[in-house]
C-alpha cells in the first residue's frame, strides 16, 4: 500500500468510544493476549496489560510513589518504560531491564515531576514496535496542585485519546515490516482511537479537554477540527504550557502529546464534528491524505462555569548561558553499521547503531546542556526522544523553521520532519547511570536507531 496516496480506510463512526479504565496510584499489568474488537463486529487477537484493551490508564499525584507489577504471559521477553518519567536508573524499563517470558518485574515509581499526560510501553530491544502495535501500551497521568487550580474539565469532559494506525490481515493484526517499511515506518490502513477503528463520542456543549497521545509506531498526524473548530493548545509532553495556544492544525509525532480544550458551547444539540488529521506534505507519503479520527456528537446542552485562562503555569526559560556543551546528533544518515538488531541497521544515530553495553554519551547530574538534533541532510521523519529528562525547544532550522505552539512547553520527544535541525536545551536529573535516547519511530529504534548515555 505505501506509495498511494489514499490508503485511509474510514469507517462508519458509529461505534461509542471505549475509555481506558483508570487505576488510581500502583497497578497490576500482566502483559497478555487477549481478545478485543477493534474493527467493527469483528474480533482481533491482541496484547493487552489487562485483558481486553491496551492498558489502564496510571493516575498518581506528584511526590506519591506508584507501585506496578508486570507479569510477562508472553512467549517473549519485555518490560516497560515510563516515557516522560524521570525515574531512577533500575526503574526506566531500559532495554537490558527485561522479564523473561513467564517471568516478572515490579516497578516502584517515585513521582518527583509536574502534572502532564505521560504514558507507558514496552522496551525490549529489537521487539519495541511490534508489541507496542500489538497492543501493549497506556497513559500515566500525573495532577498536581498548580493544575488543579485551574480548574480544568475533569471527569467524563476529560478525554484520553490514543491514537494508532493499525494494519491487519483479514480480521487480525499484522504486524511484519518489509524494508521499505522499516524505512519509512509501518503505517497502517486503520486509525484507531483507544484500541476502536472509527468511533465516535456524545458530548454536551461545554468545554471539554482531550489528552491526546499518539502511540503509532511510525505515523505522524496533522490535527484538527471539522467545522472550522479550533483546537485551543495547553500542555504537551511535560505538562502546561505557559499560556493558551489556539491553533487551526498542529502536527503530533509518535510518541509525543497534546492537551488540549475544545470549546463545544456555540455547538446545537444534533451538530456532529470531527477530530481529522490534515495533509501536511505531497512529498512524504505520510502526509497526502487527510482523513477522520473520532466524531463528537452534541447531544444535550451543557453548562460550565469554566473559563479559560489567560495564564496556566509558571515555565522559567531555561537560558542557553547555562549550558555547559552543545552535543550535536546526527540523525540524517540512512546507512548504519552492521545490521541492526530488529532490521538491517541502516538508521543511525551519529553514525552508530545501538549496542546495549557502549556508552556514547557521558553527561554530570545537575549541569545544563544543548543538545541539535540534525536532520538537515535527511530525508527521513524523527520523532526524537531522550528518556530520563524533560527538555525545552530552543529553536528549529531548516524546513517548517519555527517552534510550533505544543512545543513552547516541556518536552521528551520532538519532531524533526526531513531537512530541519532543532536545538534543546536540559539540565540532567540527579539519577546517575545508563539511560537511552533513541528515534520514537519504532521501526527505526528497532533498527538500531538508539544511543546510551550515562549521566554520572
Ligand atoms: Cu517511548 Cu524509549 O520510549
Ligand atoms: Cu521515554
Ligand atoms: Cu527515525
Amino acid at each position: 500500500m505505501i506509495g498511494e496516496s489514499n490508503w485511509i480506510v474510514e469507517g462508519s463512526f458509529d461505534r461509542p468510544l471505549t475509555i481506558p479504565y483508570v487505576s488510581n496510584g500502583s497497578a497490576s499489568l500482566n502483559a497478555q493476549f487477549s481478545v478485543s474488537e477493534l474493527l467493527k463486529g469483528k474480533s482481533s487477537t491482541t496484547l493487552s496489560y489487562a485483558n481486553g484493551l491496551l492498558g489502564p490508564t496510571i493516575r498518581a499525584n506528584t511526590g506519591e510513589t506508584v507501585n506496578v507489577s508486570l507479569q510477562n504471559s508472553l512467549s517473549e521477553e519485555t518490560n516497560i518504560h515510563w516515557h516522560g518519567l524521570i525515574l531512577p536508573e533500575n526503574m526506566d524499563g531500559h532495554p537490558r531491564d527485561v522479564a523473561s517470558p513467564g517471568g516478572s518485574l515490579n516497578y516502584s515509581l517515585p513521582v518527583i515531576q509536574r502534572a502532564g499526560t505521560y504514558w507507558y510501553h514496552p522496551h525490549p530491544h529489537g521487539l519495541t514496535a511490534k508489541q507496542v502495535f500489538l497492543g501493549l501500551a497506556g497513559m500515566f497521568i500525573i495532577n498536581d496542585a498548580e493544575e488543579s487550580a485551574l480548574n480544568l474539565p475533569s471527569g467524563e469532559f476529560e478525554i484520553p485519546v490514543i491514537i494508532q494506525d493499525k494494519h491487519f490481515e483479514g480480521n487480525n493484526l499484522e504486524y511484519s515490516p518489509n524494508d521499505d517499511e522499516i524505512m519509512t515506518g509501518y503505517l497502517g490502513e486503520q486509525i484507531l482511537v483507544n484500541g476502536q477503528h472509527a468511533p465516535f463520542v456524545n458530548v454536551a456543549s461545554r468545554w471539554y479537554r482531550l489528552r491526546v497521545l499518539n502511540g503509532s509506531t511510525a505515523r505522524v498526524y496533522n490535527l484538527g477540527l471539522t467545522g472550522g473548530a479550533n483546537l485551543i493548545v495547553i500542555g504537551s509532553d511535560g505538562g502546561l504550557l505557559r499560556t493558551p495556544e489556539t491553533v487551526s492544525n498542529i502536527m503530533l509525532g509518535p510518541g509525543e502529546r497534546l492537551d488540549v480544550l475544545i470549546d463545544f458551547s456555540d455547538l446545537a444539540v444534533g451538530k456532529e464534528i470531527y477530530l481529522v488529521s490534515n495533509k501536511f506534505s505531497e512529498f512524504n507519503v505520510q502526509g497526502r491524505q487527510a482523513f477522520s479520527l473520532l466524531k463528537f456528537k452534541v447531544d444535550r446542552e451543557g453548562t460550565s462555569d469554566f473559563t479559560l485562562p489567560s495564564t496556566l503555569s509558571n515555565i522559567s526559560a531555561l537560558s542557553e548561558s547555562l549550558s555547559v556543551k552543545t552535543r550535536t546528533i546526527d540523525i540524517a544518515q540512512t546507512i548504519g553499521g552492521e545490521g541492526g538488531h530488529g532490521g538491517m541497521g541502516r538508521h543511525s544515530i551519529n553514525g552508530k547503531i545501538f549496542e546495549m553495553d557502549r556508552v556514547d554519551e557521558t553527561v554530570s547530574a545537575g549541569t545544563t546542556e544543548i543538545w541539535e538534533f540534525d536532520n538537515l541532510a535527511g530525508d527521513e521523519i524523527h520523532p526524537m526522544h531522550i528518556h530520563g529528562v524533560q527538555f525545552q525547544v530552543l529553536e528549529r532550522m531548516g524546513a517548517r523553521n519555527k517552534v510550533i505552539a505544543s512545543e513552547k512547553g516541556w518536552k521528551d520527544t520532538i519532531l524533526l520532519m526531513p531537512g530541519e535541525k532543532v536545538r534543546v536545551i536540559m539540565t540532567f536529573p540527579n539519577y546517575t547511570g545508563v539511560f537511552v535516547f533513541h528515534c520514537h519511530n519504532l521501526e527505526h529504534e528497532d533498527d538500531g536507531m538508539m544511543l546510551n548515555y550515562k549521566i554520572i
